[in-house]
C-alpha cells in the first residue's frame, strides 16, 4: 500500500486532491505539508487544516512550510482562479479543526515521517516545489527514503501562468530546477498538458455533489474556480490538475508516462519557469542541464475521471 505525504497550496483543485488522498483506503496518508502558492501560506495552511477536518482525518499531522520562494520574490498568487481565500470564497463552509498545526515546520515533519517509515514514502507535491527543494538540501541522507515524487507541474507545450510557464514551476523556478534537474529522486511529472485533458464537466460535478456531504461541500468550493475555467476554455466544468497527480500516487500506472530529458528555465525573460522536455529522437536529445524523468503524457480519460469520482464519493 503506497505511503504518502502531500505537499500542497489549497487551492480548489488541491482540495479535491487532498480529499482524494485522505479518503482513499488504498493509501496511508502520513502527513500533509503546506506551501505558499495559490494564496498566502497562512491561507493555504488554514485551508489544509479545515479540509482534513472535513474528511474526518484529524489523525494526519499538518505542518506549515515555506511562505515564499527560495531566491526571488513570488511573481503572483492564483487568486484570480481560486478566490481571495483560495477556496472560491467557501473556506468558512469547512469545519474548524480541533487538532492544531504541528509544532515543527514542513521540512522537519517530512524528515521525521521519512525516518520513521518502515518503507519508502511517495511525496506528492502539488504546489510550488520550495519545501521539497529545502527538504533535499537539508536532509540529503533521506533521499533514498523517498520512493518517488509525483509532481503536478510544468507544461510541455507552454504554460498557464505565462505563455511559457506553468503556475507551480513559475512560482519558484529555482526550487523546481533543484528538484527536477539537480536532484536524483525518481520523479513522475504530471504536466498541465495532461491535466487539461482530464478536465471534468458540469455533469461530473453534479454527480459528485449528489454523492453525499463531502461531494456537496467540495462542489460548493468551486464557484470562482469553475468560472475561471469556463471563461478560459468556453467549457462548463473545471480542471482538477492536482487530483490527477494524486490518482497516480494512489494507483501507480494509472497515468502513462514517457521518459524524457527535462530542463527548467530560470533566467529572467519571457521563458522563465518553462519546463523544456526534449521529445526529439534520442540521438538529438540535449541533455545539458537536463535530467531524464518520467513525464505523464496520457491516460484513459473516462476511467481516470470515474476513479476520482469514486474516491471522493
Ligand atoms: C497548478 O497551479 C495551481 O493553481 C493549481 O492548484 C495546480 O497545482 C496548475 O497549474
Ligand atoms: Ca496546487
Amino acid at each position: 500500500m503506497p505511503r504518502l505525504i502531500i505537499d500542497t497550496d489549497p487551492g480548489v483543485d488541491d482540495a479535491f486532491a487532498l480529499c482524494l488522498a485522505a479518503r482513499s483506503p488504498e493509501v496511508e496518508l502520513l502527513a500533509v505539508t503546506t506551501v505558499f502558492g495559490n494564496v498566502s501560506l497562512e491561507s493555504t495552511t488554514r485551508n489544509a487544516l479545515r479540509l482534513m477536518a472535513l474528511c474526518g482525518r484529524e489523525d494526519v499531522p499538518v505542518a506549515a512550510g515555506a511562505a515564499r520562494p527560495l531566491v526571488h520574490p513570488q511573481a503572483a498568487e492564483g487568486k484570480a482562479a481560486h478566490g481571495e481565500d483560495g477556496l472560491s470564497g467557501g473556506a468558512d463552509l469547512l469545519p474548524a479543526r480541533t487538532r492544531g498545526l504541528e509544532p515543527v515546520g514542513a521540512v522537519e515533519l517530512m524528515a521525521r515521517v521519512l525516518r520513521a517509515s518502515p518503507t519508502p514514502v511517495t511525496i506528492v507535491p502539488i504546489g510550488p516545489l520550495t519545501n521539497i527543494a529545502l527538504l533535499l538540501a537539508t536532509h540529503p541522507e533521506l533521499a533514498p527514503r523517498i520512493e518517488r515524487l509525483v509532481i503536478m507541474g510544468g507544461g510541455l507545450a507552454g504554460g498557464n501562468a505565462t505563455s511559457a510557464a506553468e503556475f507551480n514551476i513559475w512560482s519558484d523556478p529555482e526550487a523546481a530546477r533543484r528538484v527536477l534537474v539537480e536532484e536524483s529522486v525518481p520523479t513522475v511529472l504530471v504536466p498541465m498538458d495532461l491535466t487539461y485533458r482530464c478536465r471534468v464537466d458540469a455533469d461530473w460535478l453534479d454527480r459528485l455533489a449528489a454523492t453525499g456531504p463531502l461531494g456537496a461541500t467540495l462542489t460548493a468550493l468551486t464557484g470562482s474556480y469553475r468560472a475561471h475555467y469556463s471563461a478560459l476554455m468556453n467549457f462548463d466544468g473545471m480542471v482538477i490538475h492536482d487530483a490527477v497527480a494524486v490518482a497516480e500516487a494512489i494507483s501507480p500506472g494509472i497515468l502513462k508516462t514517457e521518459r524524457l530529458p527535462v530542463r527548467v528555465e530560470t533566467a529572467f525573460g519571457p521563458a522563465r519557469g518553462a519546463t523544456l522536455a526534449d521529445r526529439r529522437l534520442t540521438q538529438y536529445n540535449d541533455t545539458t542541464e537536463a535530467r531524464t524523468i518520467d513525464i505523464a503524457t496520457d491516460t484513459e480519460l473516462d476511467g481516470l475521471r470515474e476513479f476520482i469520482l469514486r474516491g471522493l464519493s
